[in-house]
């Protein structure tokens, strides 16, 4: 079977990445984690979007299709759930020099809130100070992405997280439903608010496609992400439907870009995945690019 036109364009810009290496984030000082080229949110207003999902499933394939360094923090204070969607049931080790070592499944690099703590309703000071020590407190090595799962909603926690970790870049996630498309609203206005560039919407649980007959349902509405993007003056980077394979990958922590690389929606992922790196791309060329003043 020979290539197709995807697979090829795909064969050239990861030759494209690899060839150079990145310089640090568009952010002031660039990001806050010495040898990580990019940190990049993945957020949403609301939860139960499928922002994890996401995460994880960007994350590996960043790493496994453009192969990054790649490095998945999961910062969910309220429902950390990248221990199960990457298989890691081990707590990580500590180093000679008193760093957590980052645990790895599926050739990234990962750590979670989950791993420090057992309760997930804590206060500020305490949020704050276990952020901290999943980011200057974990031997992460070099990476060039390391992939943020955030918190939901546009509160204290995480106007302060997204300011702490001098973001490159925050990737949206919603359903097309309109109330969740309300709160995306609220959280790429969040991160307006503290010059961090928005990367772009994914739309998830776009809509369902009957396994039996192939008939596509939209349960969400059709066409609700779209129209806030182009209201909002972000970028669609794609949409994945709602599917069953989606859901049993994130709770057997096999994510679907792992378990059915060559499915439609393992496609959708790896596209939003090189739509990003596209963008950081951008938005470092922009910063070398720019007046000192901009800077
Ligand atoms: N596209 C999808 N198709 C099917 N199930 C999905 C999809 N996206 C997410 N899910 C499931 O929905 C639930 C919530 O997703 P999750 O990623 O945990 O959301 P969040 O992190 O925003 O709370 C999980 O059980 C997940 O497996
Ligand atoms: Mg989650």
């Amino acid at each position: 079977m020979g290539h197709s036109f995807f697979s090829m364009q795909r064969i050239a810009s990861r030759s494209g990445l690899l060839g150079r290496r990145w310089y640090s984030s568009a952010t002031k000082g660039g990001p806050s984690i010495a040898g990580v080229g990019n940190i990049i949110a993945v957020a949403s207003g609301k939860g139960g979007v499928g922002k994890s999902t996401t995460a994880v499933n960007i994350a590996v394939a960043l790493a496994k299709e453009f192969k990054l360094q790649v490095g998945l923090l999961d910062a969910d204070i309220y429902g950390p759930s990248i221990p199960t969607m990457m298989n890691l049931h081990a707590k990580p080790e500590v180093s000679e020099d008193m760093k957590m070592i980052p645990v790895e499944n599926h050739g990234v690099r990962c750590m979670s809130i989950g791993f420090l703590v057992d309760k997930t309703h804590q206060l500020f000071g305490e949020v704050m100070s276990a952020l901290e020590k999943m980011t200057r407190g974990v031997a992460w090595g070099d990476l060039d992405i390391l992939v943020v799962d955030m918190p939901p909603g546009t509160g204290d926690a995480q106007l302060s997280m997204s300011q702490r970790l001098r973001l490159s870049g925050a990737l949206i996630v919603s359903t097309p439903q309109d109330i969740a498309l309300i709160d995306a609203r609220r959280g790429a206005n969040m991160f307006c608010k503290v010059q961090v560039p928005i990367l772009g919407l994914v739309e998830n649980m776009s809509c369902f496609k009957c396994p039996k007959c192939g008939e596509k349902s939209y349960i969400f509405g059709e066409g609700g992400a779209q129209r806030t993007a182009e209201e909002m003056d972000m970028k669609l980077l794609g949409d994945v439907p709602l599917e069953i394979s989606i859901r049993t990958g994130s709770d057997e922590g096999k994510p679907i870009v792992v378990s059915s690389p060559n499915s439609a929606s393992a496609q959708a992922y790896v596209n939003v995945a090189e739509k990003v790196t596209q963008r950081l791309n951008e938005l470092a060329e922009e910063r070398r690019m720019g007046p000192e003043i901009l800077l």
